[in-house]
């Protein structure tokens, strides 16, 4: 049987079934929820209960004093709910409430998703997940000199599987050595996150994300964080490419589409996308807009937006080379 979370001072709220911590089901529905090492180690999942019962379900090393124990303290990622409860928890509000972290992963798998695009999943281990934001970067080292930012093309609500789409054109060391030298269970360091890609979780205005080729790896992230989430919000993607071989994801798109009333998908092939929006969405001051792809064509599109009337509080940008 699910019972109900509501974490004070946000409201946010969530349900949680059988025996999942509470600190996995708030980060699964989407919740920036204060943690560290997700395993009773750190303390920085501490909430106090305000209402309701927890169940201890496993030991943590971390000692909670009397005072916090008298206060009704407990660590999140240690417990799980016997009845409905009310949370008092910090939670990120931006990425300035994120740590920076470093973290030893590993290769969990490269796929050749397209001729031109490999899927790298890498996992990180079960005590020291990586804390980040929907739409942020991190750097991935092979070594040290094979140094590359990417996009982070997963969401947040799984915290240890981080996916990236890498162009196999591109000369980078990290991206030649991954082509030619890496397999299973390589070890991929990890260092972030950082950038403010940010999907804008208390507007209710339309969302229009306009990804330019691997420019859909962070708005993915977005995405599914909003999916995450439940955002009642209407979701339009416009994913532009040269040609219909490079929307590498297109039927996830499509499956995306087909389950959610809220999500409309437009492949843009070799069209002004910004034209094709603009027909569409023609009262820009509902909207919110998220573009992400090269510098010159999201700076392109950024500048006719506006032109057109966009506000430019509502319009977030992300480069990705
Ligand atoms: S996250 Fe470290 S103790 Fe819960």
């Amino acid at each position: 049987m699910a019972v109900h979370i509501k974490i004070q001072p946000s409201n946010h709220e969530f349900c949680l079934e059988g025996n999942d911590t509470i600190l996995d089901a708030g980060v699964r529905a989407g919740l920036a929820l204060n943690y560290g090492c997700a395993n009773g180690n750190c303390g920085l999942c501490k909430a106090r209960i305000v209402s309701g019962k927890v169940k201890k379900t496993r030991h943590h090393d971390y000692v909670l004093s009397e005072a916090e124990k008298n206060r009704d303290y407990v660590l999140m990622c240690a417990c799980t709910a016997a009845t409905d409860v009310v949370l008092e928890a910090l939670e990120a509000s931006g990425e300035n409430d994120i740590p920076a972290q470093k973290i030893t992963t590993k290769i969990k798998r490269i796929e050749q998703t397209t001729d031109n695009i490999l899927t790298l999943h890498i996992q990180t281990p079960r005590i020291q997940r990586l804390r980040f934001l929907a739409g942020q970067s991190v750097t991935l080292s092979l070594d040290k000199s094979t140094r590359t930012d990417f996009p982070i093309a997963s969401c947040p609500c799984d915290d240890r599987n981080l996916l990236f789409h890498i162009p196999c054109d591109s000369d980078t060391p990290f991206v030649q050595a991954l082509i030619h030298n890496s397999k299973k269970g390589d070890t991929v360091t990890v260092t972030g996150p950082h950038g403010h890609f940010l999907l804008n979780e208390g507007s209710r205005r339309t969302q229009l994300y306009l990804a330019y080729g691997t420019g859909f790896a962070p708005i993915k992230s977005l995405i599914e964080h909003a999916m995450a989430l439940e955002t009642p919000a209407t979701m339009n993607l416009f994913w532009v490419v040269d040609k219909k071989e490079d929307l590498y994801m297109n039927n996830l798109c499509r499956s995306w589409e087909d389950a959610l009333d809220n999500f409309n998908y437009h492949p843009v092939i070799d069209t002004d996308a910004v034209e094709h929006l603009l027909e569409k969405h023609s009262r820009l001051e509902a909207v919110d807009v998220y573009i992400a792809g090269p510098e010159t064509l999201t700076r392109c599109a950024s500048e006719k937006l506006l032109a057109a009337g966009l506000p430019d509080t509502q319009l977030t940008v992300s480069t990705v080379d």
